[in-house]
């Protein structure tokens, strides 16, 4: 109900300002600062996504903000607490680097917590809550927004980290999908956003499935004069440690290559049936029958044709 939701919204801004607070003033800050310097997070970009701590013990959020019984149970259903089977209650997220999630208005609806190091499990998220849809929002999508009003392009990447090193080299138009694959319901956020939408997984064979994935997600949503690009990037690299290696314009010029979503589906189709042209004709129309918009629909149908007669010409 909706007084429940504005005390979980209160909440969780609190946990937001607590965890920041902490990176700022922790016995253990210097032990994050160096991780944070590790992962090269400049101080305004951290400020500009609230990216705080939360320290390790098991009772250290709860003790601030859950003093009240009535709180307390806020927290539980913000997802901010857990509790074992004996009933004790104890902090969801101990000893790691945060990522406050901010809905379209702003309003922090669940965290993203990164392991100093190389524990496990690497990062812990929020489960889903009275105000938390995974599968409804966008992880920097609130940040965005505030920079450009009107943006010509969105990216969509994997990783928290990824839109954060992103922003802080200038390619400020990043957004996350949380870890899941991009769904539906995302991509129609992204093509209300902007005119162009590039997708960007990372150079590993999960990337490359999400981005095929992605493209049968996005094909039913199609419009004509939508524009939606796959950027692949070098094995073992994601956009953060690829930014930094090569900047802003070569990274821009990666992204200016992107394939169109026809390339990529062509493209995949000619890698996966070579010539056996009534395999690739069969796989393309399902894939094509996916599009809702008839005149994109159709033009697909067109190009299949022609790649299907030239498989047949360089192969007879
Ligand atoms: P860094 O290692 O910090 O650079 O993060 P990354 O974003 O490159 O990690 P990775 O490519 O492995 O994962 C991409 C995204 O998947 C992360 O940002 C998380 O949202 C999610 N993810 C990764 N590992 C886990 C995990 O162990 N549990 C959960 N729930 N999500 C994860
Ligand atoms: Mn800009
Ligand atoms: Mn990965
Ligand atoms: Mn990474
Ligand atoms: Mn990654």
């Amino acid at each position: 109900d909706e007084g429940l939701s504005r005390d979980l919204y209160q909440l969780m801004e609190a946990s937001a300002n607590y965890f920041q607070q902490q990176l700022r003033h922790h016995p253990n800050q210097q032990q994050v600062n160096a991780y944070v310097e590790k992962r090269g997070l400049s101080k305004e970009i951290v400020e500009q996504f609230s990216i705080g701590y939360a320290p390790d013990g098991w009772d250290n959020l709860m003790r601030t903000l859950g003093q009240h019984a009535d709180a307390q149970e806020k927290l539980l259903a913000g997802g901010m607490l857990i509790a074992n089977e004996q009933g004790r209650r104890y902090d969801r997220f101990r000893d790691r680097l945060m990522f406050p999630i901010r809905d379209r208005r702003g309003r922090v609806v669940a965290f993203g917590g990164r392991v100093l190091g190389d524990g496990t499990p690497k990062y812990l998220n929020s489960p889903e809550t009275p105000i938390f849809h995974k599968g409804h929002e966008l992880y920097g999508l609130y940040e965005l927004r505030q920079r450009h009003r009107d943006p010509q392009r969105v990216m969509i990447v994997e990783g928290y980290m990824d839109v954060v090193a992103l922003a802080q080299f200038g390619i400020d138009y990043a957004v996350a999908s949380l870890g899941t694959s991009t769904t539906s319901e995302q991509f129609q956020m992204l093509l209300r956003s902007a005119k162009e939408v590039v997708c960007c997984y990372d150079g590993d064979n999960a990337g490359k499935e999400a981005a095929w994935r992605a493209m049968e997600t996005a094909l039913p949503l199609m419009k004509p004069g939508d524009n939606v690009r796959f950027m692949f990037l070098a094995q073992g690299e994601d956009p953060d440690s690829m930014v930094r290696q090569i900047g802003k314009a070569q990274f821009e010029v990666l992204i200016d290559q992107a394939l169109t979503i026809n390339e990529l589906l062509f493209n995949e189709l000619t890698k996966q049936h070579g010539s056996d042209k009534a395999s690739l004709a069969k796989h393309g129309i399902t894939l094509i029958e996916k599009i809702q918009d008839e005149v994109l629909q159709n033009m697909m149908l067109e190009e299949l044709a022609t790649r299907v007669q030239m498989n047949n010409a360089e192969h007879m």
